[in-house]
């Protein structure tokens, strides 16, 4: 808000094209904005949850070496997972590819995202869970607003018990997949479920947004 109590007008910050479309970072008063192909993917109003995702399956594994993200997004989740020292690895797939470059420029909001711990890899985290089995120690999916709000649509297929399947077996024993959600998703706890790799749990989280409360959640799979 001015200080005439009128909504800030958005400022771009840098705008390129890519294969996932128009990605445009936008300043608003205090807080950045993430736009991919015209749709709204995230702003700084509230990253709390984007740090959730990363802090719940840090706690949830004794030895978090090696650890996948998808996507990059504003870099909160990244800069959760890179302040635990005992991550040594940090892969990041990130489809809107002029994210990558944005991070290595420092124009992203989260801070240490030229940690030398990080690769960024332009692309689908789907293409990359198909390619790494039993390698990770975390897996941690935040690339749609959740399975019932999708990002892209190309993205439904992560959520189904194919998706999920390739997704925990990219994990090494005892390894952690975390899910971030904007709403409670019982179809995707009960596809966890079915997979039968260990119990799932879901973490919810009120969000409080222009006077408006949201729950949030996150799912979590340690496999056995
Ligand atoms: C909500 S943001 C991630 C927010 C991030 N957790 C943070 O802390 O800032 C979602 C990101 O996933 C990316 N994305 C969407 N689908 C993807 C996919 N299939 N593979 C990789 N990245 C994807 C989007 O371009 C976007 O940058």
């Amino acid at each position: 808000m001015s200080l005439l109590g009128e909504p800030d007008a958005a400022q771009t910050i840098a705008r390129a094209d890519s294969a996932a479309g128009e990605v445009v970072l936008r300043r608003r008063g205090p807080h950045t904005e993430l736009i991919v192909d015209g749709v709204f993917v995230m702003d700084t109003v509230d990253t709390s949850t984007e740090l959730d995702l990363a802090t719940l399956a840090l706690t949830r594994h004794p030895r978090p070496r090696r650890v996948l993200i998808g996507g990059l997004g504003l870099g909160f989740t990244a800069q959760a997972v890179l302040a635990d020292a005992r991550v040594e690895h940090v892969t990041i797939a990130e489809i809107a590819s002029p994210l990558i470059e944005w991070a290595e420029q420092g124009l992203l909001p989260a801070p240490g995202l030229t940690d030398p711990r990080l690769t960024l890899v332009p692309g689908d985290v789907g293409a990359v869970l198909s390619a790494t089995a039993g390698e990770w120690d975390l897996i941690l999916l935040d690339v749609d607003n959740g399975p019932g709000f999708l990002v892209r649509e190309e993205n439904a297929g992560l959520y189904t018990p194919a998706g999920l399947s390739s997704a925990v077996a990219g994990l090494a024993p005892g390894g952690v997949l975390a899910i971030w959600s904007s709403h409670r998703a019982p179809d995707l706890l009960a596809a966890l479920e079915s997979l039968g790799a260990g119990r799932p749990e879901e973490v919810v989280r009120e969000v409080r947004r222009e006077g408006r409360r949201f729950d949030y959640a996150v799912y979590l799979l340690s496999r056995r």
